[in-house]
């Protein structure tokens, strides 16, 4: 994966990374970004981050959080929030973690009030009980997605905190879809509605 060393005369600019352009890139970053600097690349990121977060509960060192995070930075989320142990599974998310915004609550309780000065909703993204389809659903642009992780999905206190749980309709015998799965779809459905402004 990646580019050898960079032929001919050198660019000029700041975003330029001299070592890069010495050795070569082996990143994991889209070509557009292939020499630069990493923190030039956050900085140009940061420019045009959508308007929707993502958390994840870490209450077992799920290995599917790397996944929801790699997604959350395709997907361009303006940050992601880890609520629980603060040690989260890192092998899934390809180093992408490093291009993005990472934030720690303790609790669901905590993530809330800080979503409330943001002025963000809470939008839970689990099939439960109670819960409405993702599909019909007009999710709104400043939000929160929010999953759960393998096995218990949601926790009952966030549960509480969201505004509403949303389900990814199912037609097999699975009670469930695997956490980084489910959260491509949610995150996908957000860019659908809002940056291609589609209908639900
Ligand atoms: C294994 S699932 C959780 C368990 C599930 N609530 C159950 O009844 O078995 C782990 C996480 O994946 C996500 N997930 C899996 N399938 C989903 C679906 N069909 N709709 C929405 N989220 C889903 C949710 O975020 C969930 O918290």
């Amino acid at each position: 994966m990646g580019v050898g060393p960079w032929e001919g005369r050198w660019p000029a600019g700041d975003q330029w990374d001299p070592d890069l352009l010495e050795h070569g890139d082996r990143r994991n970053v889209v070509d557009a970004y292939r020499y630069w600097r990493h923190d030039a690349i956050v900085a140009d990121l940061d420019t045009r981050r959508h308007d929707f977060h993502v958390a994840v509960e870490n209450w077992g060192h799920d290995f599917n959080i790397g996944s929801v995070i790699r997604t959350a930075n395709a997907m361009g989320a303006r940050a992601f929030h880890i609520v629980g142990r603060r040690r989260w599974n890192r092998r899934g998310a390809m180093v992408t973690d490093r291009y993005q915004h990472e934030h720690h609550h303790p609790d669901a309780a905590s993530l809330a009030a800080w979503a409330r000065l943001e002025g963000l909703t809470l939008i839970g993204v689990d099939n439960l009980p109670g819960s409405v389809p993702i599909e019909t659903f007009d999710l709104p642009r400043r939000c929160v997605l929010v999953f759960g992780q393998e096995g218990p999905g949601l926790s009952e206190p966030m549960r509480g905190e969201c505004a509403a749980v949303l389900h990814i309709e199912q037609f097999g015998s699975t009670r469930s879809i695997n956490a980084g799965a489910a959260a491509a779809i949610a995150m996908h459905a957000w860019v659908r509605r809002h940056v291609f402004d589609q209908q639900v």
